[in-house]
Order: C-alpha cells, then sequence, then structure tokens
C-alpha cells in the first residue's frame, strides 16, 4: 500500500522585497545577490501575519486543488522552521482553522528538509493505515527570524506555504505515486545552522541570551560545501533503489538555497542543468516551502506533464537531509 499527490495548493505573502530595497538597507548590491545566490526578489510576511496563517491559505487551496472538503483528511504533517510559538506545535492550529475533524495534527522540524520529511510522514501514516488522506504543509516566515545585522541571511530568505494532498492508492504505476524516499541527519553539524536561544539548551530568560541568539544564524560557506554532496549522494542512493535510470529522471526539483547550488546539483547527478526547476529567483529560500512551491511554479509553466519523474531532493539544519522520487499527476496547483 502506497500514497500517491493528488492536490497541491500555494501561498505567498503580498509583500515583495527586491534586492534594491534590501541595498537600501544593508551593505550589498543587486549585483551582488543576483550573482552570488540567484535571487532577485523574494516575498516577506507582513507584520502579525503569522506562519499559520500562510499554511491555512495553502492548505485550504491543496484541497480545492484535490477536489476534497475537510471532512476528507485524516491527518495534518507541517513542517516549519518558524512555528507559531516554542509550544504548542502550529499543525493542530493550521487543522482547527481549516475546519478539519480532530485529527492528528503534528510538526516536523528538519528546517530546509522539513517538507520532504513530512511527506516521509504523510506517506508513512498512509502506508501504515492510520490514514487514507494526509495534508503535507511546508510554512515558513524567516522575515520574523532574520538578524536585521546580518545581510547574508536577510538577502537569502522569502516567506512562503506550500501543500500537497496525498491519498492512499492501491497501484504502484499510478501518476503522482511516491515511489521511495531517502532521509538523512548528521547532528554533530548542527552548529553550521541554528537559532542559539529558545530552547532548554540556551533558555530565552533574559540575562541568559544575547538578543542576537534570538535570531536565524546560518554558516553559509560551510553549508554551501557540502549541499551538493549530501542532496546529490541521497539522491543517488534512492534512484538506485527504486530502480530509475539517472537519464530517465525529467525534473529534479531540489530545495532552492542558491542557484549555484543547484546547477552544480545537476552537474552531480550528470543531468543537463535544463532539468532543474529554479524559481529561488523570484521566492528566495523559502526552507521548508521550497519544494512545493517550486513543484507549483513548474506546473503553472506547463513544465510538468502526468508521469513526468520527479526526483525531489533537500539539504539543510540539522544537519538533515532527503530526497523523494514521485511521478507527476494530473493535478491543477491552486
Ligand atoms: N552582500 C555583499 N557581500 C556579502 C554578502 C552580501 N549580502 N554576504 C556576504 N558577503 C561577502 C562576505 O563578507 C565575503 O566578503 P570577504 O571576501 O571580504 O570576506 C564575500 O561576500 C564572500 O563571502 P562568502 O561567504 O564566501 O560568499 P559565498 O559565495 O559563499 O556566498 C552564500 C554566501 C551564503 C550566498 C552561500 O555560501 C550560500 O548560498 N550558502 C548556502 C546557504 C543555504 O543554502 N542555507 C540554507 C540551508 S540549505
Amino acid at each position: 500500500m502506497a500514497s500517491a499527490v493528488i492536490g497541491l495548493g500555494t501561498y505567498l505573502p503580498l509583500r515583495r522585497v527586491t534586492n534594491e530595497e534590501l541595498a537600501d538597507r544593508f551593505d550589498t548590491s543587486d549585483e551582488w545577490i543576483s550573482t552570488r545566490t540567484g535571487i532577485h526578489t523574494r516575498r516577506w510576511a507582513d507584520t502579525g501575519q503569522a506562519t499559520s496563517d500562510l499554511a491555512v491559505t495553502a492548505g485550504e487551496r491543496a484541497l480545492k486543488s484535490a477536489g476534497l472538503t475537510p471532512d476528507d483528511i485524516d491527518a495534518v504533517v507541517l513542517a516549519t522552521t518558524t512555528p507559531d510559538h516554542p509550544c504548542p506545535a502550529t499543525a493542530p492550529a493550521v487543522a482547527s482553522r481549516l475546519g478539519l475533524r480532530t485529527i492528528a495534527a503534528y510538526d516536523i522540524s528538519a528546517v530546509c528538509s522539513g517538507f520532504l520529511y513530512a511527506l516521509a510522514a504523510g506517506h508513512g501514516q498512509i502506508a501504515a493505515k492510520n490514514a487514507q488522506r494526509v495534508l503535507v504543509i511546508g510554512a515558513e516566515t524567516y522575515s520574523t527570524i532574520l538578524n536585521p545585522a546580518d545581510r547574508t541571511t536577510n538577502v537569502i530568505f522569502g516567506d512562503g506555504a506550500g501543500a500537497i494532498v496525498l491519498a492512499e492508492h492501491t497501484r504502484k504505476d499510478q501518476e503522482g505515486s511516491i515511489l521511495g524516499v531517502d532521509l538523512g541527519s548528521d547532528g554533530s553539524q548542527q552548529d553550521l545552522i541554528r537559532i542559539p536561544a529558545g530552547g532548554s539548551r540556551q533558555r530565552a530568560t533574559p540575562g541568559d541570551a544575547t538578543e542576537e541568539d534570538h535570531y536565524f544564524a546560518m554558516q553559509g560557506k560551510a553549508v554551501f560545501r557540502q549541499a551538493v554532496t549530501r542532496m546529490g549522494d541521497s539522491a543517488n542512493s534512492l534512484l538506485q533503489r527504486i530502480g530509475w535510470d539517472k537519464d530517465s529522471v525529467n525534473h529534479i526539483v531540489g530545495h532552492q538555497a542558491n542557484v549555484r547550488i543547484l546547477k552544480a546539483l545537476a552537474d552531480y547527478l550528470e543531468l543537463p542543468h535544463e532539468r532543474a526547476v529554479i524559481n529561488i529567483d523570484r521566492v528566495g529560500n523559502t526552507s521548508a516551502a521550497s519544494i512545493p512551491l517550486a513543484l507549483a511554479d513548474a506546473a503553472h509553466a506547463g513544465r510538468l506533464k502526468p508521469g513526468d519523474r520527479i526526483l525531489m531532493t533537500a539539504f539543510g539544519g540539522g544537519l538533515t537531509w532527503a530526497s523523494a522520487a514521485i511521478t507527476w499527476p494530473s493535478i491543477t496547483p491552486v
């Protein structure tokens, strides 16, 4: 028993932040940002707009895309680095606001790999027959955790949300099928990407932490160095396991961290750059929302045809990495 994607919905906050706007506020330039990251604009949430607000709209749209009502959903898995609160999880609030029944709802914390970890969790719930239809959401408001003194992270990250509906199916060749997932982590490198304070290691109480400790911090170069090999090795191992010939992959939907990483990933996989889906230029790095936003962007552009083989792969804080293989279903993202 396995699952298939039957709906996809996305939401981007209205506020568009250009490189020029950031160049007015930081010691940076459109030229540096465009050439070093490939990003031209990103969206940032309005003041007061929380991660659940984005997730609810993406979730509503995913239900619409799948042609389902709230009663049809049996579980919600929400991937985020920016929950509404440290406690409780954001998923139950999202489920409630979507008008779902009192179903299982929980968060996944795997930073930029979060969406694929959540996908694996949803797939597992269906395989275990705990659920027939699962709403899997990746939603982020990184603009709320960026250090106002750190130009590097401010130019990279954007806000957004994407959601898919997974449904039970019985045929492995059904379009939209999840044919395999590969997950990995290396906690010995947890310091490369983190928010130092606010957890049990370093409490949020005044005096215990500096203001800076509450912001997202990243050692960009060290992250960059291993992003390609971690995603590439994970993707290769998955391809081997499910028996897909590399050349048969129609689209690589990699986590949108940096356009240079996406191109290097295609090189590492020995596939042409044209097979890499790229939307980072318009949305920046949206962490857990990155993969569903890239899928929707490619679908809207008419690039994804039913039955196309899609290799998704992501890398992020933890460190964590993940890959998943699906065939594209006959759906219209909303
Ligand atoms: N504007 C202008 N200059 C900047 C800058 C900015 N926004 N950010 C950094 N710089 C400067 C640095 O200070 C450095 O200056 P120096 O040479 O005088 O010391 C120079 O640019 C090069 O910095 P470096 O860190 O080597 O740049 P880079 O080519 O590695 O690009 C990142 C930086 C962050 C864009 C890149 O490392 C990256 O994309 N990393 C992965 C990040 C990521 O994906 N994280 C999410 C989890 S997957």
